[in-house]
């Protein structure tokens, strides 16, 4: 019983994750229909994004180009493929493929692009990990319809999956229904997530005026998206994997005041496992009901509805995880930011420069946190620091910082794995620099490879290999022994 094996297993899934409308650009290209990304304008840290409902001249739009992967993907994929890569986390463009989101026919030149970056990843055996929605729903259907408000969502997904998944089953085997859809719980989420219009002001944060009742409806509507797609893609390929995906929110009771323990307890509940409960178990927990209850929201279910959800269980357990927060049940705290939501300072952290508190252990808490409920096998799908890059005068880009960062995750993995935690991938966000989701800036980088391009939209767009590149590609051939 002495020996603790803190390994990770043969096979295990190292790569790097990304989504379509903050990587590809070409938002206009292909036959490509805009999506609720494409209209968003760049924001910072202090001033939220806005979306503006008709394209304005002279307004800067960063998604619209991103970093031109849609152009230069053969060469950013051979690079992920010079560091190693298992697998390549990705999203598919939904208005790619469905323009309007409501098309009859799906767009050719689309499948078209997705065959190709598949052929290529194909090339190197890099295993594509296949979000179908990232942020990035058609904006025809946020304005038509007003977004996942509308049942009618469910079945133009439903049948964007289908295309999807008879076009690719051969290529993909690893598909995620929604990126972080639990940010439905959150105000943010809003529009990012739920494509619902926002107020005329158009801005998104968790400041705007909230309509829970529409976000979780929203919410009960992709659930049931995701059930159909779930069971649908086994029918198409039995082989298909097919996960969850949930932005982790690691809410740590502030004090051990037994008000806070028990606030903590009842955020991890609603924020995270409301959604997981749904998707990997296939029925609303009672929390959620009470909560439902308590707040005069009323869940509009058809018939069927508890049916399909116990039918469209997932095969895995995929989530983000960047940082945690503390809670109190005093107002009187003072908050900062953080990923989708606001949470308290940690007196025993430290904080990104975009004010988001570091917390590897918090990553082993998380996993173990999750695989005592689901036992089912997890995969960390994006982890990384959101940092400014300084190019010396030799063309270097040391960013030790980030390294220091994925060090300390990587071997909380490793503790986690020790503590019986059935882990299978870890892709960290934003392997290669792209625009962010929150502020839509440039300079907040996550890469392995630098990106040239700034804040503003100028740059050669060319690649730079920063020293994180190497000391990946390292801990990739040793399976995460080499850590140094
Ligand atoms: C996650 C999203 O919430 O965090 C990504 O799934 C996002 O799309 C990532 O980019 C990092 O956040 P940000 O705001 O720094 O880009």
């Amino acid at each position: 019983m002495n020996n603790i094996l803190k390994k990770f297993p043969e096979g295990f899934l190292w790569g790097g994750s990304t989504a379509a409308n903050q990587l590809e650009g070409g938002y206009n290209e292909g036959g490509k229909g805009l999506s609720i990304a494409d209209v968003l304008t760049a924001g910072t840290n202090t001033t939220p994004r806005r979306i503006t409902p008709v394209l304005e001249d002279g307004t800067y739009y960063p998604n619209h180009e991103a970093i031109d992967f849609y152009h230069r993907y053969k060469e950013d994929i051979k690079l992920f493929a010079e560091m190693g890569f298992k697998t390549f986390r990705m999203s598919i463009a939904w208005s790619r493929i469905f323009p309007n989101g409501d098309d009859e026919k799906p767009n050719e030149e689309g499948l078209k692009f997705y065959d190709d970056v598949f052929a290529e990843l194909k090339k190197y055996n890099i295993e594509p990990l296949v979000t179908i929605s990232h942020y990035e729903t058609p904006f025809n259907l946020a304005k038509k319809y007003n977004g996942w408000a509308d049942r009618r969502l469910v079945d133009f997904y439903v049948k964007y999956c289908e295309v999807i998944f008879n076009r690719y089953k051969n290529v993909v085997k690893y598909w995620l229904t929604f990126n972080e859809i639990n940010a439905l719980t959150m105000p943010f989420g809003t529009f990012m997530a739920g494509a619902i219009m926002p107020d005329e002001d158009g801005e998104i944060s968790n400041n705007i005026k909230d309509n829970e009742q529409l976000r979780y409806q929203a919410l009960h509507h992709q659930f049931i998206a995701s059930a159909k797609a779930v069971k649908l893609g086994h029918d198409i390929n039995k082989d298909f994997k097919i996960g969850c995906m949930i932005a982790y929110m690691c809410s740590y009771p502030l004090t051990c005041n037994p008000e806070d323990v028990l606030l903590a307890q009842q955020k991890d509940n609603l924020n995270n496992f409301l959604c997981s409960d749904v998707q990997v178990r296939g029925a609303y927990p009672g929390f959620a009901k009470r909560y439902f209850a308590e707040k005069n929201i009323n869940i509009v279910m058809e018939e069927n509805d508890e049916q399909i959800l116990k039918e469209g269980c997932v095969d895995f357990y995929t989530f983000s995880y960047y940082m945690s927060n503390c809670v109190s049940a005093d107002p009187n705290q003072e908050e900062i930011g953080g990923n989708l939501v606001m949470g308290l300072k940690n007196p025993y952290l430290k904080s990104s420069d975009w004010g988001w508190q570091i917390d590897p252990k918090g990553l082993r808490w998380a996993l173990n946190n999750i695989y005592n409920r689901y036992q089912i096998p997890v995969m960390v799908v994006e982890n990384g620091l959101g940092a400014v890059d300084v190019i010396e005068e030799d063309g270097s880009i040391n960013d030790d910082y980030r390294i220091d960062y994925l060090r300390e995750h990587i071997k909380q993995m490793k503790e986690a794995i020790a503590d019986g935690v059935d882990l299978i991938g870890y892709t960290p966000w934003g392997c290669i620099d792209l625009v962010s989701a929150s502020t839509g800036e440039m300079k907040k980088r996550y890469g392995f490879i630098y990106v040239d391009k700034d804040n503003e939209g100028n740059g050669t767009l060319n690649r730079l290999k920063k020293k994180s590149f190497y000391w990946y590609k390292k801990v990739i051939e040793t399976n995460g022994e080499d850590l140094v």
